[in-house]
């Protein structure tokens, strides 16, 4: 029998990625892995509340904004991982989170953390590249397509090898709000995809 893999899924808003895994892992979708917890970097998202929902444990790490940037990312990056080794954690999703993960969890989980992104990277990715700023810069640049982005996650922002992109056409009319939207409903599909093709590796490895 291949082992389960304990998924943490990181999460900063609505959580509907969060969702889409929630309901793949309720069907049986996402192979031996299992959502193990959730954690957000801020309280009262309701992502919390999706998990809250699904008896899915439900965590809370805030970055102590007493510290100076580098070590504030340092501190919540160590917590993180404090957590992950507690839950035997083989998996961490990142599904909306915006807090910038560094040093050790990005070494401890090399190969093993993977992040969406709403656009085709690496295209209109990078610092400071979320949001409707991701879908505004598409449409300024005139771009006939866009889509979404899994890919696992490296020290870089938004680097990591690709593992599967999902495109839609841009179309005429198209404000940041409704290609946001559309894209929103691939990445349900990809976030699920993704994170099934990463369990059966590591559940193999
Ligand atoms: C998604 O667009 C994702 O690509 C980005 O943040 C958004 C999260 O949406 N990284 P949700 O909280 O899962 O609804």
């Amino acid at each position: 029998m291949q082992n389960t893999v304990n998924i943490l899924v990181l999460v900063s808003g609505n959580g509907s990625n969060l969702q889409a895994l929630i309901n793949a892992d309720q069907r049986g979708a996402l192979g031996t892995g299992r959502i193990a917890a959730t954690l957000a970097d801020r309280a009262g998202v309701y992502a919390m509340e999706r998990a809250r929902l699904a008896n899915v444990p439900a965590l809370l790490q805030t970055p102590n904004k007493a510290l100076p940037i580098t070590q504030r990312r340092q501190d919540l990056s160590d917590r993180v991982l404090q957590l992950c080794r507690e839950r035997d954690i083989g998996l961490i999703v990142l599904a909306g989170f915006l807090s910038i993960l560094v040093d050790d969890i990005i070494h401890e989980y090399a190969g093993r953390i993977i992040n969406v992104h709403p656009s085709l990277l690496p295209k209109f990715g990078g610092v400071g590249m979320y949001g409707e700023r991701v879908h505004q810069a598409v449409l300024d640049a005139g771009e006939p397509e866009s889509g979404c982005t899994v890919h696992l996650v490296d020290a870089g922002t938004d680097t990591g090898l690709i593992l599967l992109q999902r495109r839609v056409p841009v179309l005429a009319g198209d404000t940041a709000a409704t290609l946001a939207e559309r894209i929103h409903h691939e990445e349900h599909i990809a976030i699920v995809e993704g994170t099934a093709l990463m369990v059966t590796q590591i559940a193999a490895s």
